[in-house]
């Protein structure tokens, strides 16, 4: 039996797009997520306009980060459905990382791997 790799999709977007990305995530059939209230800043260090020299430090904005399990099928579906919802053209329009997942297990079940995260 062929087993597929999992991956987790760790996406980061404006709090203002988060409804429109719900909305394409649905659309694209995936339906499990967790959503946290972050802060961060980009290459702009949170900030649209830098003066060279002008700034010692960086300025952290409300972002929402929405980690997503899935596998590896999803991973194209997942992401293009992010982007979908969250881009606007701007700066600040977001970041999506994916990064191998070793494991999943469902606590209730014992399930584990593919199955557990679909
Ligand atoms: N390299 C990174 N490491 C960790 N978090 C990051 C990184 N890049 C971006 N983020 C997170 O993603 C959010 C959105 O990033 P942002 O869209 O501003 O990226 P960017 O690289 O500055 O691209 P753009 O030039 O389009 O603004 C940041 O506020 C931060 O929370
Ligand atoms: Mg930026």
């Amino acid at each position: 039996m062929e087993v597929m790799d999992m991956k987790l999709i760790m996406a980061y977007i404006q709090p203002e797009r988060f409804k429109e990305v719900k909305k394409e995530l649905y659309k694209a059939d995936v339906k499990k997520m967790s959503v946290v209230k972050v802060r961060g800043c980009g290459q702009q260090m949170g900030f649209t306009e830098v003066f060279r020299g002008a700034s010692q430090e960086v300025n952290l904005l409300p972002k929402i980060r929405i980690d997503i399990a899935v596998n590896e099928d999803f991973v194209e579906p997942t992401i293009e459905a992010i982007m979908k919802g969250a881009r606007t053209g701007e700066v600040g329009d977001g970041k999506i990382f994916v990064v191998t997942l070793a494991e999943c297990v469902r606590i209730r079940t014992g399930e584990r791997g593919g199955k557990a995260i679909g």
